[in-house]
């Protein structure tokens, strides 16, 4: 079974989640993709989405999803999301797609965070995909050789800028022993914007797509 089959698979667990009367938050990526393109199967208990990127948002507008902001909607009853890792806490490596800041935001705002991956994302130990650190131009240098300091390897993303206007470094070859702590650590970087390890605030559910079914943590 190839990998997008599995996401397949796994958006559609997802959609056993959605209650009636729903406000959704929608993070980004390709397994989200395939979660929005199954939202037919459910519109009707959609009352709304909040989403984490431009390319969501487009993707909501084709299929007449009504979209609002995370100010007109306030705490968000479900989000659901994909991840480039998951460990078995259910802490996350996100950002791969670079939403990073905006998914966090509505993470933050959710009641029940949903992740959905497939089983090559489920590791022991996070930090063999490389972290994603949204960082303002300007200290790009500095948070580099802070990273450096702490046995990374950045990276600039080329020719990316986010949908907040911003570069994006990703910090290869981290040991990553304390999530949390390495999370705050960097939050702590003047220049920061956010980084991709979601620690504190982790998923609530996981679930996960292997060849033959849907395991859920
Ligand atoms: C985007 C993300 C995505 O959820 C993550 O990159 C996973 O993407 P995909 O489903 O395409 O593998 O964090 O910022």
């Amino acid at each position: 079974m190839n990998q997008s089959h599995k996401k397949d698979l796994v958006a559609e667990a997802a959609l056993g989640y959605i209650e009636n009367g729903c406000i959704l938050g929608i993070g980004s990526g390709s397994t989200v993709n395939c979660f929005i393109n199954l939202l037919d199967k459910v519109k009707p208990k959609i009352e709304a989405c909040v989403s984490s990127s431009e390319l969501s948002t487009q993707l909501l507008k084709e299929k007449n999803i009504r979209i609002i902001t995370l100010a007109e909607s306030g705490k968000i009853p479900l989000y659901i999301d994909g991840a480039d890792e998951a460990n078995n806490h259910k802490q996350l490596i996100k950002g791969g797609g670079g939403a990073l800041t905006r998914e966090k935001i509505i993470a933050q705002a959710s009641d029940k965070f949903v992740c959905i991956i497939d089983d090559t994302k489920y590791v022991k130990q996070l930090g063999k995909f490389p972290l994603p650190i949204e960082v303002i131009k300007i200290a790009q240098s500095q948070i580099a050789i802070n990273m450096m300091g702490l046995d990374g390897r950045p990276v600039l993303r080329e020719n990316f800028i986010t949908d907040n206007g911003h570069i994006i470094l990703d910090i290869h070859n981290l040991n990553i022993l304390e999530p949390i702590k390495l999370e705050q650590e960097i939050n702590n970087m003047p220049g920061v914007i956010s980084n991709g390890l979601f620690a504190m605030r982790k998923a609530d559910i996981l679930l996960v797509a292997d060849e033959n079914n849907i395991k859920v943590y």
